[in-house]
Parts: structure tokens; sequence; C-alpha cells
């Protein structure tokens, strides 16, 4: 019985851990052919987005990635489902908000 709780005691503070370490998925590096952008949860969360805003739509993680072009995004695919001028800045411009 000890060791049951012990081990549940490490199983919770590795879930703690891993929860204070970053905000929902952290940074995360959306790889293009000629180059990248890198998503911030903490400053997206950070502002009050809920996590069901993004997830499962439009986004799920990394490795299940559905690219799209920026042609798309101008159209609402992808982080254009917000940054389309209205609820955040829009990306018929602002290139170098996203593209440092
Ligand atoms: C404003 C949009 C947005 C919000 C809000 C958001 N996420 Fe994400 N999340 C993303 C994007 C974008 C990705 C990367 C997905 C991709 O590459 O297609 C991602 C990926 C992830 C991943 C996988 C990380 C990886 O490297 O694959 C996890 C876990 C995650 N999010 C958890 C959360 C949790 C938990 C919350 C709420 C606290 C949250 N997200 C809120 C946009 C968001
Ligand atoms: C809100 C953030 C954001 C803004 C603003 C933005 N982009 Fe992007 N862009 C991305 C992301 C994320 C990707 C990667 C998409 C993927 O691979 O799924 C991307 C991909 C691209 C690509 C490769 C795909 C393609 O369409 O050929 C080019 C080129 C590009 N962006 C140029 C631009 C230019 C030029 C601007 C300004 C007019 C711009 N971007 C504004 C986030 C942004
Ligand atoms: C659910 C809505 C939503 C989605 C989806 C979303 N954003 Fe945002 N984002 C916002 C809001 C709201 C702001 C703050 C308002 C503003 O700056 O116009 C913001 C701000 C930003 C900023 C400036 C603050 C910072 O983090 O440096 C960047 C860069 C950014 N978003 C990139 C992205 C990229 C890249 C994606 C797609 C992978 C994305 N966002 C998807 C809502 C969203």
């Amino acid at each position: 019985m000890k060791r049951i709780i012990a081990a549940a005691a490490c199983l919770s503070l590795l879930v703690v851990g891993v929860a204070f370490a970053a905000v929902g998925g952290g940074d995360v590096t959306i790889k293009y052919k000629k180059g990248q952008v890198v998503f911030s949860h903490d400053n997206h969360v950070g502002m009050g987005l809920e996590c069901t805003k993004c997830h499962d739509k439009p986004f799920t993680d990394s490795k299940s990635h559905k690219t799209v072009t920026m042609k798309q995004m101008q159209k609402g695919a992808s982080c254009g489902a917000c940054h389309n001028g209205k609820t955040a800045f829009t990306v018929k411009g602002n290139c170098k908000n996203c593209h440092k």
C-alpha cells in the first residue's frame, strides 16, 4: 500500500512538473521549405484564449501538422482563423510578426 501511495505521489509530481514547464504545448516551431515560424502558447494562452479555440481544430500537434500556404491562411485556414484583421493582426501583412 505504502509503495502505491509513493508511486502515485511521484506520478503527480511528474505531471505538475510538466504543467509548470510550459503552458500547453510551449513554443512550437512550424517549419516550411524556406523558413520557420515559432508559435508561442505562453502568449496565446496568456491572453486568455482557451485550448478549445485551437484544439482539435485547426491544430492537433507537430507530428500531424497539416501544412497550409499563406493563400489558404488568408482565407481563414490555420493561423488565419484569427489573424484576419478582426480577431488579431492580419496575415495579409505583418509578415515580420510571425516570420522573424
Ligand atoms: C491560439 C491557438 C492555440 C491555443 C489557444 C492553444 N494551442 Fe496548443 N497548439 C497550437 C498550435 C499552432 C500547435 C502546433 C500544431 C501544429 O504544428 O499543427 C499546438 C500544439 C500543441 C501541443 C503539441 C505540441 C507539439 O510540439 O506537438 C500540445 C500538447 C498543445 N498544443 C496543448 C495545448 C493546451 C493544453 C492548450 C491550452 C492551455 C493549448 N494548446 C492552447 C495552437 C494553440
Ligand atoms: C500569423 C502569423 C503569420 C503571418 C502574419 C504571416 N505568416 Fe507566413 N506563415 C506562417 C506560418 C505558421 C507558416 C507555415 C505554414 C505551414 O507550414 O503550415 C507560414 C508560411 C509562409 C510561407 C511558405 C508557404 C507559402 O505560402 O508559400 C511563405 C512564403 C510565407 N509564409 C510568407 C509570408 C508573407 C510574405 C507574409 C506577409 C504578407 C506572411 N507570411 C505573414 C505564419 C504567418
Ligand atoms: C484562436 C485565435 C488565434 C489563432 C488560431 C492564432 N492566433 Fe496568434 N494571436 C491571437 C490574438 C488574439 C493575438 C493578440 C492580438 C494581436 O496581436 O492582434 C495574437 C498574437 C499573435 C502574435 C503576437 C504575440 C506573440 O506571440 O509574439 C504572434 C506572433 C502570433 N499571434 C502568431 C500566431 C501564429 C504563428 C499562429 C498559427 C500557428 C497563430 N498566431 C494563431 C489569436 C490567435
